[in-house]
């Protein structure tokens, strides 16, 4: 199409002309009219900025790149004596300036798609598109690098593309230059970027104040790439002073370093912070190449930015022929009693240093705290079958528990071999045979290679025992040293993993692995990540309440979270000894179900727990984690969340709801029942004295027939929050 009518046109339609007659803005607004975006070169710098209405929301904020290029074999001659003699690497390339707009397109999508699983059963996918094709003339050539922008009513997005057919095929990412100036101070819900875990509290201050309140040393990893220390980690939610919801992510993130967002307090602009491989630059590519979407999502309510489906949207249609395979799940875990102390991963304390195929277990003196044993995996799998779950999940199967992370260790484990009290034959036949299967656990120790070197076998293992869900984990610092868990070519190790997953029809379930970007659209096999603080600091010094109030905001925006919740026993000192404390209450556990949406849930407590509570245990045993709809009723980040949701299956309407450290009592309208039915309220809430630092297990169970006409009152305690199940 021609560019100059295309932007006549949009002039026309728009009404938007820059103020400077030499500068033609391209304009785009949101299919409901309220969001407009525009872009331009400024100075031949490509330049956009976004608004809500009149507000403003992004002011004019740069995008572009600071490249080098690759030594290729042209550069290298080779000298009389044998040597090689290098030319100059190629010296750099700023392109963030310089560029002329080629050509302009714009064009409309408008499609509903069902994911394979999810919170809801259909999704609509409604933007308006903007490509513009650029151009820079430079001494060593032509560099295209083309913007695409899609604005949907419920934000902005946009991504860089390097089309083929330039003189520079392969780049070196020394930079990525995207900014977003806010218009505003706002204030904002942030974890510090290490490039390497998602393991924090959250801290609440305004933009302004984040580098005083970062903490000075983040790691004390071997890397040689210096921590931006003013980094914050995305997705990073925002609220403006005029109340409007601002959050920062990405989407797609494939081939590509993980973005973290530096903030320069004093104009409140964030700019990219990739993270660096070790060798410090940031990534290679190589043309035709898109790089992940950069978000910006737009809300007047906390509810909205919950109900928001963008991230999905932006990633492409599902990529796996056969999904009959790909389930919810509910599973149990030999598990907790590990974290908390009771239980050990290893078999042995007789040798400290273990070399697999050379180490003999058989012979080795156990401690006999080893948890997956024959005697004890039976009895999880007996209660966990006895009450319907799908799954149990077992760690510490496989021999190399003895020394596995942060011992610089390449060849820790070989995912294949059990130890020698456990039977991995005998307990598949016997979960089988009681209606459930075991969950595979490969922990990688941070060593991506050996867990690559083993896969193929690793993988087949479980097809042929019959597991058809792994949970993976990457604890530790990443082999080779100076990789950051969120460097490109981690990224690449992820996806890779869960491609091959595929090929086996296996689910996965990746801990400390980078944060989720809605990838799972394209491969639904991927059911879950951690990637933030689960529950498994509750037994590491214990999590202040409020941390589940601004997951779903920031870590849950890019998909689901295997948070393990589901804690009756607060007393880790009664139970083991430990001296940690579950900041929770029964009831706060139970909205968990709700409020944390997965399609992959854990009832993480041991069958002794849930046996002295079985009443409240039934909620967790009745709750769906897939869902035909979902409506969030009410949320202020960090506070609390409160959600409805239908499940898929049983076409029944299930309740929940968090808190913050605050009791909050709510009266809340039961309009998203259908219409002229009446229900069975079951209502699960925390008693009026319960306290999540000192009456975590009083509750109340009730039932009162209501209908979509009703309302129900419901209070939480401090820490804590309520389940209903309407029958
Ligand atoms: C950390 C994971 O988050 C946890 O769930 C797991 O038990 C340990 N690593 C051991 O792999
Ligand atoms: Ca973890």
């Amino acid at each position: 199409m021609n560019f100059s009518k295309i932007a006549i046109s949009c002039f026309a339609a728009f009404a938007c002309i820059a103020a400077s007659a030499q500068v033609n803005k391209y304009c785009m607004e949101s299919p409901d009219g309220k969001l407009h975006a525009d872009f331009w070169l400024q100075d031949g710098c490509p330049t956009y900025s976004l608004n809500y209405g009149e507000t403003s929301v992004i002011l004019p904020s740069g995008l572009g790149f600071e490249m080098r290029g690759v030594l290729k074999s042209e550069d290298i001659s080779f000298a009389k004596d044998g040597g090689v003699i290098k030319k100059d690497l190629h010296p750099g390339i700023m392109l963030n300036g310089g560029f002329t707009v080629k050509e302009i397109t714009h064009s409309s999508f408008d499609e509903t798609w069902e994911p394979v699983w999810g919170e809801e059963s259909s999704i609509r996918n409604n933007y308006n598109e903007m490509l513009a094709v650029m151009e820079k003339c430079s001494n060593d050539g032509v560099y295209k690098m083309n913007m695409r922008f899609r604005i949907f009513n419920d934000g902005l997005a946009f991504r860089y593309e390097f089309p083929s057919g330039q003189k520079h095929g392969y780049m070196v990412i020394k930079d990525e230059l995207t900014q977003f100036h806010m218009a505003d101070d706002c204030f904002a819900w942030w974890i510090p970027g290490d490039y390497d875990s998602q393991e924090f509290e959250y801290t609440a201050s305004y933009l302004s104040e984040v580098p005083e309140k970062l903490p000075a040393s983040l790691r004390s990893n071997s890397s040689t790439t210096p921590v931006d220390n003013s980094s914050v980690q995305s997705s990073l939610q925002m609220k403006m002073r005029n109340g409007l919801y601002v959050n920062i992510h990405e989407a797609a993130l494939v081939e590509y370093p993980c973005m973290h967002l530096h903030v320069d307090a004093a104009s409140h602009t964030l700019s990219t912070a990739l993270t660096p491989g070790a060798d410090g630059w940031k990534g290679q590519i190589q043309t035709p190449f898109n790089t992940p979407w950069r978000t910006i999502q737009v809300a007047t309510k906390a509810t909205e930015q919950l109900a928001s489906r963008m991230i999905l949207n932006l990633n492409e249609p599902c990529a796996l022929e056969d999904v009959s395979w790909i389930h919810p799940t509910k599973y149990m875990g030999v598990w907790w009693e590990m974290i908390a102390g009771y239980g050990r991963w290893d078999y042995t304390t007789d040798f400290q240093t273990v070399k697999l195929g050379e180490s003999d277990y058989a012979s080795a003196k156990p401690h006999g705290k080893h948890s997956a044993n024959n005697e004890n995996v039976r009895k999880y799998i007996d209660f966990a079958a006895e009450h319907g779950f799908d799954q149990l999940l077992i760690e510490g199967w496989n021999i190399g528990w003895e020394d596995w992370a942060n011992c610089n260790k390449d060849y820790v484990f070989d995912f294949l071999t059990p130890y020698p009290d456990f039977d991995i034959k005998a307990l598949n036949e016997y979960a089988h045979e009681k209606g459930i299967k075991l969950m595979m656990h490969h922990e990688t120790s941070s060593s991506p290679r050996n867990y690559e070197r083993h896969m193929e076998a690793a993988y087949q293992l479980m097809n042929d025992y019959g597991y058809d869900a792994v949970k993976s984990g990457y604890v530790g610092n990443i082999l080779p040293e100076g990789m950051y868990h969120y460097s490109q070519w981690m990224i690449n190790h992820y996806l890779y993993a869960i491609k091959e997953a595929a090929k086996h029809k296996i689910m996965v379930n990746a801990h400390e692995a980078v944060r989720p970007t809605g990838l799972c659209r394209t491969y639904p096999n991927l059911v879950g990540n951690e990637s933030a603080m689960g529950t498994e600091y509750q037994a590491f010094g214990g999590i202040r309440p409020g941390h589940t109030c601004i997951l779903p905001f920031t870590r849950l925006n890019g998909g689901p979270m295997d948070y393990t919740p589901g804690i009756f026993e607060m007393d880790l000192k009664k139970w083991c000894g430990n001296d940690s404390h579950v900041n929770s209450t029964i009831c706060g556990q139970l909205g968990l179900y709700l409020t944390m949406y997965s399609p992959l849930q854990m009832a993480a407590d041991t069958p002794e727990h849930y046996m002295e509570h079985m009443d409240a245990f039934q909620f967790i045993k009745d709750v769906p984690c897939d869902w035909s709809e979902s409506r969030y009723i009410d949320a202020e980040p960090m506070d609390y969340i409160i959600v409805a949701r239908k499940g898929k299956e049983d076409g029944k309407w299930y309740m929940g709801g968090v808190t913050d450290e605050q009791a909050r009592d709510f009266t809340i309208k039961l309009d998203f029942l259908p219409e002229g039915e009446k229900f069975t309220a079951v209502i699960y809430q925390d008693a009026p004295d319960a306290d999540c630092f000192t009456n975590e297990q009083a509750y109340v169970i009730s039932t009162k027939k209501v209908s979509s006409k009703d309302k129900l009152k419901l209070h939480m305690a401090p820490g804590g929050g309520f389940a209903v199940q309407f029958k």
